[in-house]
């Protein structure tokens, strides 16, 4: 064990289908990669729950993954973990400089405006994105929502282990933070963020200038298995390995599922996933008057799809970037990761600023 309790500090992205977690520690300004971890909830045959993962499933799991990272739950100090799914909701608005207790009762309120999410009672919390560059006495604001029921599930898996919820972030920001610590953005035009999980796919557009917008859009990577199964006639894990090693043409006998003819109007899955993007796209342009899109950044565990990035700057006429996030940590290990790319949020919550 490393003197935990220390200055670690720990990042854990517990998703619907694989638990990420990543440890780091801070040295001067950077920050080094201790240990981490992605670990499959479903094998040895169970199919992805697409309702889940239920407490009976993620808890266990989460408790194994700390063991195997030689972590002892009620020694972690340091904190951070997202929400995800529709449950999440984010606005930017522009707001004067105000104290923080100023901003935070002025903002809470404004907010109320304009995130409803589905008439429960809800959570709101901010963060600063930085000046206003169109108004200079403005800076701009991010306001966050979740439901407080949806708080109160995740606070419980984690107390449910005895660890300490700490900074408890939504995870389109989470993916968000990844990204901008080290990397640029552009002055002119907005970046098109797609975090592909395995239910859905977060969809968020962020730049110096314009304004930050996300979306869950309803296409993830079990669609893609779900299409190899019904197509292929393929059980889950076999679909599964197929859909990682060949992609969504492999070169096997096309044998339809019965009663699950496919249609010859009926779109893939990667249209599907085209489409909502599109109409995602669409909406921005129309809101904020931005049209300049400079690139797509991938991340999620289905960022790495064979075919995706071609098809994707085949449609949208853009380049694509497959987001790497631990190469903007030091480390001392190797870093031998198959799909760096699931670690994005992770890796986000834990180079946070305010740990
Ligand atoms: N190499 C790969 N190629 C295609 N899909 C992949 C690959 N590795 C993982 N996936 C898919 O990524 C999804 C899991 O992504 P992840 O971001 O961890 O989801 P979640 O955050 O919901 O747990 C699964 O659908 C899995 O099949
Ligand atoms: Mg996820």
């Amino acid at each position: 064990m490393f003197g935990l309790g220390s200055n670690l500090r720990i990042g854990i992205d517990l998703g619907t289908h694989s638990i990420k977690v990543a440890v780091v520690e801070k040295v001067g300004p950077r920050f080094r990669l201790i240990k981490w971890k992605c670990s499959e909830m479903y094998t040895g045959g169970e199919k992805y729950d697409p309702e889940g993962p239920k407490k009976s499933v993620a808890v266990p799991h989460l408790m194994k993954v700390l063991t195997e990272l030689g972590l002892q739950p009620r020694k972690v100090k340091h904190l951070a973990s997202c929400i995800g799914g529709q449950l999440v909701a984010a606005k930017e608005i522009s707001s004067i400089m105000q104290t923080e207790i100023e901003m935070a009762s002025s903002l809470l309120l404004e907010a109320r405006k304009h995130i409803p999410l589905d008439g429960s009672e809800t959570i709101v919390d901010y963060q600063i994105l930085g000046d206003d560059v169109k108004e200079t006495d403005k800076v701009r604001v991010l306001l966050v929502a979740t439901t407080r029921k949806a708080f109160e599930t995740h606070q419980d898996y984690l107390r449910e282990i005895e660890l300490k919820p700490g900074i408890i972030d939504i995870e389109p920001l989470a993916v968000l933070n990844a990204y901008v610590v080290h990397s640029q953005l552009p002055d002119d035009g907005v970046i098109i963020f797609l975090h592909i999980g395995a239910k859905r796919t977060i969809l968020s557009v962020f730049g110096r200038r314009d304004m930050f917008f996300t979306r869950d859009l309803p296409v993830g990577g079990m669609h893609f298995t779900d299409e190899l199964m019904r197509n292929f006639g393929l059980e889950y894990d076999e679909a599964e390995r197929i859909k990682k090693t060949q992609g969504m043409n492999p070169s096997i006998e096309r044998k339809t599922a019965e009663g699950a003819g496919l249609g010859l109007a009926e779109r893939t899955t990667l249209e599907k996933l085209g489409d909502e993007i599109n109409r995602s796209l669409r909406y921005y342009v129309k809101e904020t008057g931005q049209s300049v899109f400079t690139h797509f950044v991938l991340t999620g565990g289905s960022a790495m799809l064979i075919g995706l990035d071609t098809y994707l700057s085949n449609k949208f006429n853009l380049p694509i970037e497959l987001y790497n996030p631990f190469n903007q940590l030091d480390s001392r290990i190797p870093i031998d990761a198959d799909n760096p790319y699931q670690m994005a949020a992770a890796v986000g919550l834990v180079i946070r600023g305010d740990m």
